[in-house]
């Protein structure tokens, strides 16, 4: 049975493998949860015979006024089963009352995305490669 939740408090990092699939440097485990556990808001998605997580998805905001939806994955063997959809459908119920819930996806992605009410925008990036698996400590870095 899939469980859902949006408490982190008990999430180990153990709970958190196989994620990041196809990322040439994707953080760890150890980090996988402090990117959880410095979240605004998180929904997870819980496989209740084995307490791993199979499905997350996060989002960051300033509370007032705007959200940003970093991540959202759900492992292989679990996807085409509705949890990714309930997982953004329930992170939704959570920012409820914010002006910009925002997301960048795939082109491939946009209908899945329409479906759930987004809407397509043009969006601007910069990504370093070099931190993909976490933030380097550096002069500017808190
Ligand atoms: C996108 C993702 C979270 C969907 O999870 P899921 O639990 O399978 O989603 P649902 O079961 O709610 O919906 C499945 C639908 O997603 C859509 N979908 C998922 N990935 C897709 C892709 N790469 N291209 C096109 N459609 C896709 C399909 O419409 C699919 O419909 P189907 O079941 O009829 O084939 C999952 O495929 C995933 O983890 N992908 C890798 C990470 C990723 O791309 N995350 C999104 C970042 S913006």
């Amino acid at each position: 049975m899939i469980h859902y939740t949006n408490q982190t408090e008990a999430l180990t990092a153990s709970q958190l493998t196989g994620f990041f699939v196809g990322w040439p440097s994707p953080p760890s485990p150890e980090t996988h949860l402090d990117i959880l556990k410095g979240s605004y808001r998180v929904v997870l998605a819980t496989d209740s015979d084995t307490g791993q997580v199979i499905g997350f998805v996060n989002a960051i905001s300033d509370g007032v006024l705007s959200a940003y939806i970093p991540l959202l994955e759900v492992l292989m063997e679990y996807r085409g089963r509705g949890i990714g959809s309930e997982l953004i459908r329930r992170l939704q119920v959570l920012l409820e009352g914010l002006y910009m819930v925002d997301l960048v996806c795939d082109p491939e992605l946009e209908a899945y995305y329409t479906r759930l009410g987004f809407s397509p925008l043009l969006a601007m990036t910069r990504r370093d490669f070099d931190s993909q698996s976490g933030r380097k400590p550096g002069p500017k870095a808190r």
